[in-house]
């Protein structure tokens, strides 16, 4: 259920994301652009409706969306992604899970759960590293555990190793991601990478 993006923009937007020199301003930019890339190719599937319309010439069946969408950001990195779901999608509604991996085991810690009601709609948990992938499952056992009965994965670098703990626990969730790195250091960060994604984004 693996999905790289595959897009020329996309390739050149993540060798700016990872180059080191790029100061947070920037960063944000970037962020917004490729997470755009990520959110169209995410909601490639959702079902639309027809209903008939009319063009200032005639009526015509015509379609619309017909999922309700929640994108939820697994705080804080993710914030740096959801600003391009919110433009795309006008009725979409936003949860939060804040998550924090401690920074000698690399074990996340739950630190807020805000969530807006997710049976029948579209969840799409939005976090820019999938590195050991432990974020990544406590957040979809989370939304699971709220009802979510059709969720979405989407990150901008992933690890193999993040990927695989993910499908290893949940096989049938689809993972969108913009790059597929090679392997997690032993501070478990993604080689090549692109460091910490929250602290480039905040310039903390
Ligand atoms: C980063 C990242 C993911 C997590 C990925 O967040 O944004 O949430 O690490 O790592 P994992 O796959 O090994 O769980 P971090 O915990 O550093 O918090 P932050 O977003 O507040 O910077
Ligand atoms: N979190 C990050 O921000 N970067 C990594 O490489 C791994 C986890």
């Amino acid at each position: 259920m693996l999905h790289v993006l595959d897009h020329p923009l996309a390739a050149h937007v993540i060798t700016h994301l990872r180059d080191k020199t790029t100061k947070p301003a920037t960063f944000r930019t970037l962020s917004y652009q490729i997470s755009l890339l990520l959110a169209i190719e995410a909601t490639r599937n959702l079902p639309t409706e027809v209903r008939t319309i009319e063009t200032p010439l005639e009526p015509t069946p015509a379609r619309v969306l017909a999922q309700h969408l929640v994108v939820v950001p697994i705080l804080r990195a993710g914030l740096g992604m959801v600003q391009p779901f919110v433009d795309l999608f006008p009725d979409v509604s936003v949860g939060y899970i804040g998550l924090e991996r401690d920074h000698a085991t690399a074990v996340a810690r739950s630190y807020y759960c805000k969530l807006p009601a997710l049976p029948g709609r579209r969840v799409l948990l939005v976090d820019p590293m999938l590195a050991t992938g432990g974020s990544a499952v406590q957040a979809i056992d989370v939304v699971l555990g709220q009802g979510a009965t059709d969720v979405t994965l989407v990150s901008i670098v992933s690890s193999p190793e993040g990927v695989a703990e993910v499908e290893k626990h949940h096989p049938k969730i689809p993972i969108h991601t913009a790059a597929l790195d090679r392997e997690l250091n032993s501070r478990k960060y993604i080689l090549p990478g692109l460091g910490d994604f929250g602290d480039r984004l905040y310039g903390t």
